[in-house]
């Protein structure tokens, strides 16, 4: 079978794709407003884009009223988000904290996501978190005629919790188990 995208509407679309291009990787992404809430919401649409520089794309679409997500707002205003990488115990809070909210409303208090703030010029950490990114705004990508807006992030600093990381011969190693988007489900990546 082949499908023509130009013959599939949106949903047909986000549909196909997002079945047929796993596991994706999840952005937990913290932000915060001019009021200083917490905000915290899941993307799946997120992928490293470069390591020199070091980039990060996520593509971020807009509340059911047509204004842009609370994260794409906050991103724009503040210019730094927090990237947190999620973990199989997170499930449950991670996928609360996709639902639309007021954004005067912090999932942080609502869903109890506790957060530690480890560098006072970004959005805290989340405390499960083993891996998470200081990022900072670099730019957006205009797509035609597109509701979902990419934005580029450069990571500042990585944090890793000293249980998940090990220095040898001047190299960091990473070793933890991420949740994965699969389709509409979760997965967690094994290594073979
Ligand atoms: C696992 C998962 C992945 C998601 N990925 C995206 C995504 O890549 N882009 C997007 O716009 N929304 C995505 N969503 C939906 C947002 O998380 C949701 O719209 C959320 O309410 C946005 O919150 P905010 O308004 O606080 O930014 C995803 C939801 C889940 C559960």
């Amino acid at each position: 079978m082949i499908v023509d995208y130009s013959l599939q509407n949106a949903s047909q679309i986000y549909y196909l794709m997002s079945q047929s291009i796993i596991p994706r990787p999840i952005a937990w992404i913290v932000t915060q407003n001019r009021d200083k809430v917490v905000n915290i919401a899941p993307f799946s649409y997120f992928s490293p884009l470069s390591s020199n520089p070091p980039t990060l794309v996520v593509s971020i679409g807009h509340k059911s009223d047509k204004t842009p997500k609370d994260t794409l707002k906050n991103i724009r205003e503040s210019k730094v988000c927090t990237i947190c990488m999620p973990r199989e115990n997170d499930l449950e809070k991670l996928d609360k904290s996709a639902r639309e909210l007021d954004e005067n409303i912090s999932e942080a208090k609502l869903f109890d996501i506790k957060t530690k703030i480890l560098n006072k010029l970004f959005p805290p950490v989340i405390e499960t978190s083993a891996v998470a990114f200081f990022c900072k705004f670099y730019k957006e990508i205009a797509l035609d005629k597109s509701k979902t807006v990419p934005i580029v992030l450069k990571i500042k600093e990585q944090y890793i919790d000293d249980r998940f990381c090990k220095k040898e011969s001047g190299k960091i190693y990473v070793d933890y188990k991420p949740l994965a988007r699969v389709g509409k489900s979760y997965g967690l990546i094994n290594l073979l």
